[in-house]
């Protein structure tokens, strides 16, 4: 035990070293309440024997700074004093000591007392070292649970992924019979209609010469139906109607065509059920993807692709296309009014380089190291969980692959990710 000595007189202090001498602890000296307070801070002892009145600082202040300083372990104080009134006694504890002696002192009394001290200072570090073993628990208690929550929300959201996934996989395979048959019954239309619109020609040649040039050959009654059709013709503008279903069929068929693409994407987008690895273009999930999410951006963005000439990467292609998602979404939220997204894949060596560049707000640096935290968001309750870049991050490291961020406040924002090649 490391016990310190504060005492001016030299002949007093000698005799306290001396009463513990046998004791077999380490003596820290100082001969003023100063020095003693210097001492303390250096060596922290388990036990201060201090005089009452001393120059420079007194026992009762050396006390208070000893119960006021953020030393972990207790230290046990013994007042010296030649005072022994009991409201003396009173401002001896109330300044934090354990104990006193009054001078003068008989070695034998002194060394019982620091026995006692001894066995509170042990009894204290017990109690010490068990509540900071109880803290340690507590704290990784307290961080298993912040990790469990993490993992919780993650499998959440990857679990309403994979269902979002599979509802649009299913929604897209029921369009696609309906919209099949839309289709080619436009093509069987438009060549029935074609048929019909020839011999609609020659109704309306055979009308329009029986009016010019034999309408007074013709008996009253088929005068008044010749009448009638022609009137007929103009009521419904016949010119107008033959001019405009081509038109309308053409565009029908445009419009089909659109959906089947729409449908194909989502179900590339999706791929329900793909829990095994596989060979995945990344230039072709980034058209899906961009498809998918082409709503979201169509109105505040021009989108600029420059998909090269790069490898397959080996892994899950839903877990890929989300990763884009999730930053081309981040990308289009970032652009106030408008902005561009740029696209480019390429290969370097055997790897592919995806960069997704935006000319948004863009993200402060202070920012910058907590982008992939889980939770971490810069937007309003309700618009972000701040979990997609965790997400993506998580993906990325699951494919072996980096994913980095490249930011200026109020240019914009480039996510890097490079993906191991096959
Ligand atoms: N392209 C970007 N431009 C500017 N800031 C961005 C960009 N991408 C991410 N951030 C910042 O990173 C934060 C975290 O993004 P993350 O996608 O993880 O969460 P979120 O978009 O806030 O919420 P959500 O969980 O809905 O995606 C965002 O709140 C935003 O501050
Ligand atoms: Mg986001």
């Amino acid at each position: 035990m490391k016990i310190l000595i504060a005492e001016d007189d030299y002949v007093s202090r000698l005799l306290v070293k001396k009463a513990i001498k046998n004791i077999g602890h380490d003596v820290v000296e100082a001969e003023n309440g100063k020095i003693a307070w210097e001492r303390f801070l250096e060596t922290l002892p388990d036990m201060v024997i201090s005089d009452w009145m001393m120059p420079e600082m007194d026992g009762i202040e050396l006390c208070r700074r000893i119960r006021a300083s953020d030393k972990k372990t207790y230290s046990y104080i013994i007042l010296l004093t030649a005072k022994d009134k009991m409201t003396d006694l009173v401002e001896v504890f109330e300044a934090g000591a354990d104990d006193y002696i009054i001078k003068p002192f008989k070695p034998d009394e002194l060394r019982s007392r620091i026995k006692t001290g001894e066995r509170i200072v042990t009894l204290e570090s017990q109690h010490h070292h068990m509540q900071e073993k109880l803290i340690e628990k507590n704290n990784s208690l307290d961080q298993a649970l912040a990790e469990l929550k993490i993992s919780q929300s993650q499998i959440l959201q990857s679990e309403k992924m994979a269902s979002i996934g599979q509802l649009a996989a299913g929604v897209a395979h029921e369009i696609n019979n309906p919209i099949g048959f839309v289709g080619s019954n436009l093509d069987a239309l438009n060549d029935y209609i074609q048929d019909v619109d020839a011999l609609l020609e020659q109704y309306l040649d055979l009308t329009t010469s029986l009016h010019e040039k034999g309408f007074d050959s013709l008996n009253e009654e088929h005068k008044k139906k010749v009448k009638a059709i022609l009137e007929k013709q103009r009521e419904v503008e016949i010119d107008y109607i033959r001019e405009d279903i081509p038109e309308l069929i053409k565009d029908c068929k445009e419009g089909t065509s659109r959906v089947g693409k729409i449908v194909g994407d989502l179900k590339s987008f999706a791929h329900p059920g793909n829990d095994r690895q596989t060979l995945v273009d990344i230039n072709k999930g980034l058209e899906s993807t961009l498809n998918v999410v082409h709503n979201e951006l169509k109105y505040k963005t021009t989108v600029i692709k420059e998909l090269g000439d790069i490898p397959m990467v080996e892994g899950f292609p839903q877990k890929l296309n989300q990763v884009f998602m999730n930053i081309l979404v981040n990308a289009g939220q970032a652009i106030e009014e408008k902005g561009e997204i740029r696209i480019q894949t390429r290969a370097e060596g055997k790897n592919v380089v995806i960069l997704i560049s935006d000319t948004g707000c863009g993200i402060a640096p202070e920012n910058l190291p907590k982008i992939f935290d889980p939770f971490f968001t810069t937007k309003e309750i309700g618009k972000g969980t701040g979990l997609g870049m965790n997400i993506a991050y998580n993906i990325i490291e699951e494919h072996k692959g980096k994913i980095t961020i490249d930011s200026a406040v109020g240019k914009g924002t480039t996510f890097t990710v490079v993906l191991p090649g096959k």
